[in-house]
């Protein structure tokens, strides 16, 4: 099917079944462009729970949709290929987690979004990269537990200044974003301003004008001064930055920053997806109650 009839089909399907699609920030330009909303982690996971339709097309990767399945249990949510997976969040399980837990008893545990429902289920607070310095903050806790990722764990830890137990996890698609991509880009774009997101290296932050998350990068954009911005995550987020700001310049600090799951979805798996009504994603109850509360306080930190 030509792209213009595959969307024209996909919006007729979308009509006839009551469906939305939600895309994240990383997603093919396409697919942005396809979506009823775009947004970061938390975003997402807001519209999740308050848009009204009967299924959720969820264009990103497992956990989100999983994470949109726990706060929305009556919709059907499916995500176009179930081999979109983050390898961060594949990087610690709940037996990682329990074990942990087994080493530092009694202290509070604090997860990224990027986990897995089981973890999530052993989790006090879930958090987003648009807010983890509030949530850790938000504890009277000292000392937390925090997983999976070390580079968000360090940024947290220097901005609060608690001692957090990180699990040595990372998005391999940051860690490989490096201060000599930096140092080129500046080197090219003297006047151009740096902004990386939370996932990057500590060596990588040194060097950042602004730490910000996908969501946020959008709704600093237009009110920034700068007219040129290095942009140091998945290089997805620059067709949403060169839409909506067509007066600024933004430049990729690494172009092969290409998270390859974010882009396993494409228009014809959409279209299969809702014409099928599956993949579906599934959360099996005793996990999803266990897991919600830990949501829950996510999303009513801005
Ligand atoms: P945000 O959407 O919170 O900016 O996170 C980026 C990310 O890597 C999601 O997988
Ligand atoms: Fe996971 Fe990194 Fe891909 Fe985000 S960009 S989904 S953290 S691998």
């Amino acid at each position: 099917m030509k792209k213009n009839k595959l969307v024209e089909e996909i919006n007729r399907l979308k009509r006839e079944k009551r469906a939305v699609i939600l895309a994240h920030n990383y997603q093919p330009e396409e697919v942005q462009d396809l979506a009823d909303f775009v947004g970061d982690s938390l975003e997402l996971s807001r519209k999740a729970a308050e848009v009204e339709a009967d299924i959720i097309v969820f264009c990103g990767v497992h956990f989100m949709a999983e994470t949109a399945k726990i706060l929305a249990p009556k919709k059907k949510v499916l995500l176009p290929d179930l081999r979109a997976r983050c390898p961060m969040a594949d990087m610690v399980t709940g037996d990682d987690l329990r074990w942990m837990k087994g080493q530092h008893p009694g202290k509070k545990v604090v997860a990224y979004v990027n986990t897995t429902a089981e973890v999530k289920a052993e989790t006090d607070v879930c958090c987003t990269s648009a807010n983890a310095v509030k949530v850790v903050s938000s504890l009277p806790e000292e000392e937390i537990i925090f997983v999976p990722d070390r580079n968000l764990g360090y940024y947290v830890s220097q901005k609060t200044g608690k001692k957090l137990h990180v699990w040595d996890g990372y998005c391999p698609i940051h860690e490989d974003i490096r201060p000599k991509h930096i140092e080129k880009m500046k080197k090219k774009h003297p006047g151009a301003e740096v902004w990386t997101h939370p996932e990057c290296r500590p060596d990588v932050l040194s060097l950042a004008d602004r730490i910000l998350s996908t969501g946020q990068m959008i709704k600093e954009a237009p009110k920034s001064g700068a007219l040129e911005i290095i942009v140091a995550t998945e290089v997805g987020i620059l067709h949403r930055l060169r839409k909506e700001n067509p007066d600024k310049r933004f430049y990729p600090a690494r172009e092969k920053a290409v998270c390859k799951n974010m882009k396993r979805i494409n228009l014809r798996k959409v279209y299969k997806a809702l014409l099928l009504e599956r993949p579906e994603v599934i959360v099996e109850a005793g996990i999803a109650d266990r897991a919600r509360e830990a949501i829950n306080q996510m999303v009513r930190f801005v």
